[in-house]
């Protein structure tokens, strides 16, 4: 489906967020055909462009990253609707002004007939001054028989209370409906996969739950540490940056129930009804001493070359207590899950990136084959590849060619690359697409997000009341305490 006309109102056009991934999903939507030849992109931001500055940035940033080749007539028509609208400040009244005269403009000469999205890539401290000069401006006022939307990314909020806070002050602009929160790992494909996956196939679902699950670990490791983005980095952490997005969102996708359709309301209905089931407490006591790990890069090697500890990055407060690692042990409240740990691991300069979540299933009641033959056989697991690796992988025992009954584990491969002979598309491309489109499935709903800081704020506030993140080693698997985790319940992190 191609998006109908409109204009998008990019704020925050000059940050990393849009040079690294929104500017070029914008091309490659253009370039496959999927935005119409009128769609318009307005950047809002504090340099002293003109629209040709804006257009020089934006090619110089296609060029580098789009993922489509370059195609000048595709370029043309896309710079052709350009503008860019300088703001001395995101309070100053008057440049919202201008943007509503070059946005009716838009309007006017490039037939965009009235829709409008509003992408807010900004710190979430500006979004009151911000959404309250927008619906003063006029900008999002309803019009007959044309739409208008927000997009805005994480962080939403930093608790439940300012997740609340922010969502009253987006609800002041737009309907509910009208907001699309980004998630972008809902808009990568092999997240997408995890429902078709199980619910599209009949050798999965008779084994998702606890009667022969035996746990599960979602695991997001990255290689690389803060780089410069220690002003974000530093007042979030790890638990708020990923856990409360991305790996809750895999938790849910992977123990939530089957919905009835792939409609917005059914999946978010289903997604929620989970993320409510989740427990912090291990067989009914809450110890998040037990339950929980943090840590934070210290100084060392990764990949042969000297790093800096994560206290020594640029920007990061002196007595920061900031966790670049965490884990969490959780449970789900229902009949499906009952006595299933989910472990939910995320850090930076850890060993690799790698993101997968892992089913791994009970060992067989009985095994014939006597204790010498089966020694170096594990459990079961299928472990969905979410990155870099993309695909799913079987681990079963099978005999080992020769005389004797000797087993092992072997594994079974589906990776995408050598399946699919198309690159997937970035996960920004579908979100932006799908929020032109006005499709929801595929963004977090802001109970969602609500039931996502329920089960966070604990774990935060006690570890804001009790010391600081142990230290790890850059290129390890993160800090003793996220093995002491899994090694209270007679378990190990698997090796991806
Ligand atoms: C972002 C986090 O949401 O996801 C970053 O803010 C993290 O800290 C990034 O590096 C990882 O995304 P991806 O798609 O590379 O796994």
């Amino acid at each position: 489906r191609v998006a109908e006309p409109c204009v998008l109102v990019m704020f925050g056009i000059t940050g990393d967020l849009a040079r690294h991934k929104l500017l070029p999903a914008v091309y490659d939507l253009a370039n496959r055909g999927l935005l119409s030849p009128s769609f318009s992109l307005v950047g809002v931001g504090r340099r002293p462009w003109s629209d040709e500055d804006m257009r020089d940035y934006v090619a110089a940033n296609v060029r580098k990253r789009a993922r489509t080749p370059w195609r000048e007539a595709i370029w043309d028509q896309l710079a052709a609707g350009m503008r860019f609208v300088e703001f001395d400040s995101f309070t100053d009244d008057e440049a919202y002004a201008r943007l509503t005269t070059v946005v009716e403009g838009l309007d006017a000469d490039r037939g965009t007939s009235g829709n409008r999205a509003f992408y807010l890539s900004i710190p979430p401290g500006w979004f009151p001054a911000v959404t309250e000069r927008i619906a003063a401006s006029g900008l999002v006022d309803e019009a007959a028989g044309s739409w208008r939307r927000v997009v805005i990314e994480k962080p939403f909020g930093h608790d439940r209370a300012s997740a609340r806070e922010l969502d009253e002050l987006v609800g002041r602009i737009v309907r509910p409906d009208d907001v699309f929160r980004v998630d972008h790992y809902l808009g990568k494909e092999t997240v997408q996969n995890i429902l078709a996956l199980r619910f599209a196939n009949t050798m999965f679902e008779p084994l998702w739950n606890q009667r022969y699950v035996d746990h599960v670990q979602i695991t997001m490791a990255e290689d690389i540490g803060i780089g410069t983005r220690a002003g974000y980095y530093d007042t979030i952490g790890s638990a708020r940056d990923v856990i409360q997005n991305h790996l809750l969102q895999l938790l849910a996708l992977t123990a939530m129930e089957e919905p009835t359709s792939m409609s917005a309301p059914q999946v978010r209905a289903e997604k929620e009804k989970v993320l409510a089931a989740v427990r912090l407490e291990r067989d009914g006591l809450l110890d998040l001493d037990a339950t929980t790990a943090r840590g934070r890069y210290a100084a060392g090697y990764q990949g042969g070359v000297p790093v800096r500890a994560y206290l020594d990055e640029d920007g990061v407060a002196p007595d920061s207590r900031t966790e670049t690692f965490a884990a969490l042990r959780l449970e789900i409240a229902n009949r499906r899950w009952a006595g299933v740990p989910f472990y939910l691991r995320a850090g930076k300069r850890l060993a690799r990136r790698v993101t997968e979540v892992a089913v791994v299933f009970k060992q067989p009641p009985f095994l014939p084959f006597g204790p010498a033959a089966t020694a170096g056989v594990g459990s079961n697991a299928v472990v969905l590849r979410i990155q870099p690796d993309e695909g799913i992988t079987m681990r079963l025992a099978s005999k080992v060619p020769g005389t004797q009954m000797e087993l092992r584990d072997v594994s079974m491969d589906f990776g995408y690359g050598a399946t699919f002979n198309e690159e997937s598309p970035e996960a920004y491309e579908r979100l932006i697409l799908d929020a032109l489109l006005g499709d929801a499935p595929l963004f977090p709903h802001q109970r969602e997000v609500d039931l996502s800081w329920r089960i966070l704020d604990p774990v935060i506030e006690h570890w804001a009341a009790n010391g600081r993140p142990e230290d790890y080693r850059p290129g390890s698997w993160g800090p003793e305490g996220a093995h002491e985790l899994l090694a209270r319940d007679n378990r190990t992190w698997r090796r991806s």
